[in-house]
């Protein structure tokens, strides 16, 4: 009789543990069985077309997470140009991000119709193209819902700036639940991936008193700099994220941000700042510190306003919301 009593009690306590919004590993055991299979499959067919798969998938996740939480809302088209992508600050997210998702959810579509979220297609993709690039595997969380709202006008003020300073940054991360450990680590996708001139170039030349050339850039790593993006550069030039070892995904990029190579303002601060000075001393110099500090930030990042019940839905096309 008191077993029964505490075998009910403990039951009683899983399902309410289990709350509200928690995702769990093995979501579509078995509705979906096969979904990290298919998703694997889909990104990997598109990034034998291009290497541009990894950093824009990657990217895609974070701003994903960052305007209304991991819900896909990121990914809805409109014809009005008011939607979240169509935002000035979409940060020139590259089209082969959004057509990894597409692409994974037609293929999850047609084996499991009407049960996986694009939400959740986003965050495997993610996971998988950093394993693409050589970085580390993690076990996904699964169970979001698609989101049902998505605005431009939700964009602005959201996302982190390159020329944030690090209590900026920590700020934008701490809404979020994340450290500055957590945001420290999550900077190192940088170690993949382009930006533009414009992102940077207020670091190379004087172009007003109160924006003088950045001491804290090595000069000759600013000189390239110069060469890629001259005073009135091309807006579409982008240049690697990590000058080094740009297509791999490794602890490089703390290792450029001792060498005063970091591209973005809020790259370099996290060594110029003593604050973070020495995670990026650890991160550069143990490549498992970074690893395991990225994949714990990962699955953070993930469970950002998670959508449950009736606050999503599993939508069909993953640009336009069921109706
Ligand atoms: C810490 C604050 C962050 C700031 C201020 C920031 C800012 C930027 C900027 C300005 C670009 C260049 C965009 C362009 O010119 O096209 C960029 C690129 C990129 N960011 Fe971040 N980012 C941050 C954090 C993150 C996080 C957390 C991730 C993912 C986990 C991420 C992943 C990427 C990737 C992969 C690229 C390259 C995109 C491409 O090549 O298409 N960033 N970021
Ligand atoms: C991608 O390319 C690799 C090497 O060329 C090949 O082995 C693999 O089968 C391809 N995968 C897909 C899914 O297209
Ligand atoms: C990002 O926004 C600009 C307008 O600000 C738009 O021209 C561009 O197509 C958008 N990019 C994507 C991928 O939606
Ligand atoms: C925030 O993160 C901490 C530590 O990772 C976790 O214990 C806590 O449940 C999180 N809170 C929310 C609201 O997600
Ligand atoms: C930037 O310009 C101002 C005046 O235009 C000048 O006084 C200052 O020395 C310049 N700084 C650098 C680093 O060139
Ligand atoms: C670095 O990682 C090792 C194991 O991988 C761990 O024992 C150590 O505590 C970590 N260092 C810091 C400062 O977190």
């Amino acid at each position: 009789m008191e077993a029964w009593k505490g075998l009910c009690l403990i039951l009683v306590l899983l399902v309410l543990g289990r709350g509200e919004g928690q995702l769990m590993e093995n979501f579509y055991g078995s509705s979906c069985p096969t979904v990290e299979d298919i998703v694997k499959q889909a990104v990997t067919t598109k990034f034998n077309q291009t290497f541009t798969t990894i950093p824009a998938t990657l990217r895609l996740f974070f701003h994903d997470c960052f305007v209304e939480g991991c819900d896909a809302s990121v990914l809805i088209a409109s014809p009005n140009g008011d939607a979240e992508k169509d935002a000035p600050d979409n940060l020139s997210l590259a089209g082969d991000g959004f057509d990894t998702v597409i692409k994974a959810k037609e293929a999850v579509e047609a084996q499991c119709p009407g049960v996986v979220s694009c939400a959740d297609i986003l965050a495997i993709a993610a996971r998988d193209v950093v394993v693409l690039a050589g970085g580390p595997t993690y076990s996904v969380e699964l169970g979001r819902r698609d989101g049902l709202i998505s605005k431009a006008s939700q964009v602005t003020g959201n996302l982190p700036e390159p020329s944030s300073n690090l209590d900026h940054l920590n700020s934008m991360f701490r809404i979020h639940n994340l450290s500055q450990i957590d945001m420290i680590a999550l900077s190192g996708a940088h170690t993949i991936g382009f930006s533009h001139c414009s992102r940077f170039v207020n670091r190379l030349y004087n172009f007003s008193d109160s924006s003088p050339l950045d001491p804290s850039l090595d000069p000759d790593y600013a000189k390239q700099l110069m060469s890629a993006c001259p005073k009135n550069f091309d807006p579409s030039i982008a240049v690697d994220n990590d000058p080094v070892t740009p297509q791999l995904f490794d602890n490089v990029y703390y290792k450029n941000l001792v060498a005063g190579k970091g591209l973005l303002t809020s790259d370099e601060v996290l060594f110029t700042d003593r604050a973070s000075k020495s995670s990026v001393k650890l991160f550069a110099k143990h490549s498992r510190n970074f690893t395991q500090a990225f994949v714990t930030a990962m699955i953070k990042l993930g469970r950002v306003g998670v959508k449950v019940d009736k606050q999503g839905e599993i939508r069909k096309d993953c640009t336009a919301f069921n109706s």
